[in-house]
């Protein structure tokens, strides 16, 4: 008997019901089963007692993920971890995050209504909640922190990739630009101890910059700003910094954020994107699957070079470079005209 699934049938079929195997690795994660199989396999009623879930139940999704790869089941019914679910531990990094932030609540909620904005144009994200994205984690303060703690785990290894693949030694000071709990700022600072730098938020966000900046011991190098930065950015960057901002707004609202950015760039000053790139052809990319994250919650996009040097000649900059620093991740380099 050949192995399932190996039809096209069978295999758009698996495809398709990959949104039952989300659900399992979210609640294998909201559980901790990870984190409980660390120190080795245990059984299915160990573990059940531990996360307090319904055993039988709990077997048949962890059967279920170890099918996939996610966990292994032993003969003698002992689950353990795979490399791949030695990622949902706390302490592996911002994968655990990302399962807990996209599998529950209000982005899970939002993806069943996918096709609403394919035949509309309207976010999903809106049309499922009333109100947009960042609108929605104001009003709901214990999701923003989950939000704001994803950013964090993400941003921090782009903040050191940024450092290495990007020269700062002839920036005095940056300005991150919606830079939420200032992972890349620290990242920055840490590098290039010259450096000062200015992390702008919103101002439910910012009690939380102030916190990682001083806990990095950097606040003497780095002041921490609230606005909105559709109405004005802080002033007296050499180098304004703009990590995943872009492609959380359609191409209007970008050129208005980058708009009041170039009101703030001096002669000589430098923007800094970054951002990935969508890549050409049908080859599997985390950029795809992001595009596809800002379509439903974000209402924007991720974007080709040639689309940001667009956007960039709309504000009145021009994109000199773009340079990888990390996967599909690009430090790219506009001056103003
Ligand atoms: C996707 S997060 C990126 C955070 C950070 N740059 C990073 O990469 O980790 C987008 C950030 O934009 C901020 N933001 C959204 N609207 C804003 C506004 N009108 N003014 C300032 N910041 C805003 C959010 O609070 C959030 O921290």
């Amino acid at each position: 008997m050949s192995a399932w699934p190996s039809t096209p049938s069978e295999q758009l079929i698996h495809l398709f019901r990959g949104f039952w195997v989300s659900q399992a690795i979210y609640v294998a994660t909201d559980l901790g089963i990870a984190d409980l199989l660390a120190n080795g396999p245990r059984t299915v009623a160990e573990l059940a007692s531990a996360a307090g879930a319904h055993a039988p139940s709990l077997y048949r999704v962890l059967r279920l993920l170890a099918s996939e790869g996610v966990f292994t089941e032993a003969e003698d019914g002992r689950f353990e971890l795979t490399p791949m679910a030695a990622t949902l531990r706390r302490d592996a990094g911002p994968v655990r995050l990302q399962v807990l932030f996209l599998g529950q609540g209000a982005t899970w909620r939002a993806a069943g209504s996918l096709a609403h904005t394919v035949r509309t144009g309207e976010t999903a994200f809106n049309h499922v909640h009333g109100v947009d994205f960042f609108e929605y984690f104001r009003e709901h303060p214990d999701e923003r922190v989950l939000f704001d703690q994803l950013m964090v785990g993400n941003t921090a290894p782009a903040g050191r990739a940024v450092a290495a693949g990007y020269d700062f030694s002839k920036i005095g000071m940056v300005v991150d630009v919606g830079g939420g709990r200032g992972a890349l700022t620290v990242g920055l600072l840490a590098a290039y101890p010259h450096l000062r730098g200015i992390v702008f938020d919103q101002p439910a966000v910012v009690a939380g910059a102030k916190e990682a900046v001083a806990a990095a011991g950097l606040s003497g190098r780095c002041e921490v700003v609230a606005g909105d930065f559709f109405a004005a950015v802080p002033g007296g960057g050499d180098a304004y910094v703009l990590k995943y901002i872009l492609h959380d707004w359609d191409d209007e609202r970008s050129v208005a954020i980058l708009r009041t950015c170039r009101r703030a760039v001096p002669a000589g000053g430098r923007l800094l994107v970054v951002e990935q790139f969508i890549p050409q052809g049908n080859a599997p990319s985390f950029a795809k699957t992001q595009d596809v994250n800002m379509l439903i919650n974000a209402g924007g996009r991720e974007r080709t070079e040639a689309e940001y040097r667009a956007l960039y000649a709309a504000a009145g900059f021009n994109l000199i470079r773009s340079i990888p620093v990390l996967g599909e991740l690009h430090v790219i380099e506009g001056i103003p005209v």
